[in-house]
């Protein structure tokens, strides 16, 4: 183990010093982690492990899920939230299928222009920091409704080891002090008053949150009211207004997670079940999977010239498509089924060749024969009964609004940045919309969230997720595509180099160092431009998968401090 440690550094660094033919980054030597009973693999390992002690106190995925999201929020800030939202895909251990949204909602006082100058012109930095940025979080409504629902132990049993935590302080990760240290400038000009994220942390220093825990404290005496009624509500709203926020005790209060049908569809003999609307997670992954179903991307091999055409075009295909038809469901209709038929999905590619690429500007969104009657972290847990549950949560980029109510211990979130402000004007992960994602109040913004459950031969197979923006979705597909085509074990698959096309910019993302110099001047020379963004990583995929034994194989990503831990 040390050795293939040493030798893929050794590797890194004479390939990082010579042009060459091969990737320059090496990939992880993590080993899969397996379990014969439960699973819980986050972006902490506290988290993993107070999910897993929740499990062996009793407890069933639901419960573990409602632990482990708010030890995210107290170990992992970046992204793990209260003041937040996310969407959970479930399948239970007698195989109802659900899916629930906690996405937060733009605030009654939205308006459609409330990011224009009175010229017109976006002023993009508004919806992305500071008060105005900030939607009506979802996440304290979204446990509590899922505890209610499906869990079996009562909030306080659930909280108490959180709340600990929150007290007793964790470790600080190297990646997290050189994340803190990163944004603490952005913290300092957010925000009137310092806090504990104003301080400057080492690796292996203690953090410690006691305004978080004395709020996860009302929270699990007082319920749900306490968020959006009580103590905290007060606070919270007088805090976001204090800072240029529209957000009312109206909007607290009005605010409602909303159970909904799962999205579903087959690639070959996977059933994959997804999150619908608002998010396109699943429309566009179901679309990107069937648009590759008829190549035979196991003879093209894996991250080969082909391979990546077929995916790239199916990928641009789909983006070019979310952009114009998906938003949240109960203002606009999104026309799934008709995004989703064999036939639409097998004309959109139509227009694809080996010889070049489809220019992003030569192709627009699809035509459908009509509309039917209608900064992030994802979880995978499946517990000793079967249940299996996947979250994806955010605060949407790295800290959300970098805004800290400091007497409540939480960041508050951006997701104000999800809609189109402007028809063409691209958010923050330079994605276009158009009207079916424009601000309303009260309205939902359009989500790539893409948590996925997937089903072979009717069993549970695969509990699936990531962060990453626009980039959710392609990387939910190739870690399918790398386990079921490609025959990865689940940590092999997760840790795989990917990359990324969303239609606009008309640019192929490659993880740095990870694809050669000849096959991106390759793919360039058919037309495929590599972006100029760099991006050292894409997605923190975090998955199991259920071997034919019923063993569970974690894949927590190397590419961050994740953690698979079972039993
Ligand atoms: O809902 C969305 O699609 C975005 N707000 C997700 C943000 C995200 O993944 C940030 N993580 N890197």
């Amino acid at each position: 183990m040390r050795f293939v440690l040493l030798a893929s550094i050794v590797f890194a660094f004479l390939s990082c010093k010579q042009e060459t033919d091969r990737p320059v980054a090496e990939v992880s030597s993590k080993q899969a982690i397996h379990a014969k009973n439960a699973m819980v693999v986050s972006a902490r390992e506290e988290a993993s492990r107070i999910g897993i002690e929740i499990l062996q106190k009793g407890g069933n995925a639901f419960d573990a899920m409602v632990a482990v999201e708010m030890a995210l929020a107290v170990t992992y800030p970046y992204a793990g939230n209260l003041g937040g939202g996310g969407f959970m895909v479930y399948r239970t251990q007698y195989g109802e299928l659900g899916s629930f949204d906690y996405r937060e909602k733009a605030p009654l006082a939205a308006s459609k222009d409330m990011y224009l100058d009175a010229a017109g012109t976006y002023i993009s930095e508004k919806s992305k920091t500071g008060g105005l940025a900030v939607g009506v979080p979802g996440t304290v409504a979204g446990i509590f409704a899922v505890r209610e629902k499906l869990g079996t132990l009562p909030m306080e049993v659930l909280l108490e080891p959180v709340i600990r935590l929150a007290r007793k302080g964790y470790v600080i990760t190297e990646k997290q002090a050189i994340r803190l240290n990163e944004y603490r400038p952005a913290f300092d000009s957010v925000n009137r008053n310092p806090s504990i994220f104003s301080k400057v942390y080492v690796a292996g220093d203690t953090l410690k949150n006691n305004a978080l825990a004395s709020t996860l404290e009302r929270i699990a005496k007082n319920g749900r009211a306490e968020f959006y009624l009580g103590e905290t509500a007060e606070k919270l709203v007088t805090f976001i207004q204090d800072n240029n926020g529209i957000i009312t005790k109206e909007d607290l209060e009005a605010y409602e997670a909303e159970w909904r049908e799962p999205l579903t569809f087959h690639y070959k003999d996977l059933k994959v079940i997804s999150m619908g609307p608002p998010s396109s997670g699943g429309v566009c992954l179901g679309q990107i999977l069937k648009m590759v179903a008829p190549y035979p991307l196991q003879t093209y091999g894996h991250n080969t010239v082909p391979y990546i055409q077929v995916l790239v075009e199916a990928e641009r295909r789909a983006y070019a498509d979310r952009s114009y038809y998906l938003g949240d469901p109960d203002f606009v209709k999104n026309p799934i089924d008709s995004l989703l038929s064999d036939s639409y999905v097998k004309a959109r590619m139509d227009s694809f060749s080996f010889e070049a690429a489809t220019p992003s500007n030569s192709l627009t969104h699809g035509t459908i024969s009509g509309y039917e009657s209608t900064e992030t972290t994802h979880y995978s847990i499946v517990d000793q009964f079967g249940n299996a549950v996947a979250v994806t949560t955010t605060l949407n980029s790295a800290y959300g609004s970098k805004l800290y109510a400091h007497e409540l211990g939480f960041f508050l979130n951006n997701q104000m940045d999800d809609f189109s402000a402007k028809p063409g004007e691209p958010n923050i992960y330079g994605l276009i919309g158009g009207s079916a994602n424009a601000i309303e109040p009260q309205k939902r913004m359009l989500s790539a969230m893409t948590p996925t459950i997937v089903e072979k031969d009717g069993a549970l197979y695969m509990v699936v997720g990531t962060p990453g923006g626009a980039t959710i979705i392609t990387s939910v597909a190739q870690t399918i595509l790398n386990v079921y085509e490609f025959e990865m074990d689940m940590q092999t698959a997760v840790d795989a180099a990917r990359f990324h096309h969303q239609w606009l910019p008309d640019a192929v993302r490659y993880e740095l160092g990870r694809f050669s110099d000849s096959l991106v001047n390759a793919l360039e020379r058919k037309g495929y431009p590599r972006n100029t963004q760099v991006d050292p990583t894409i997605g923190k995929v975090d998955a199991i998968l259920i071997l034919p034994d019923g063993t569970l194989e974690g894949g927590a990503d190397f590419r961050g401090d994740d953690t698979a831990v079972g039993f």
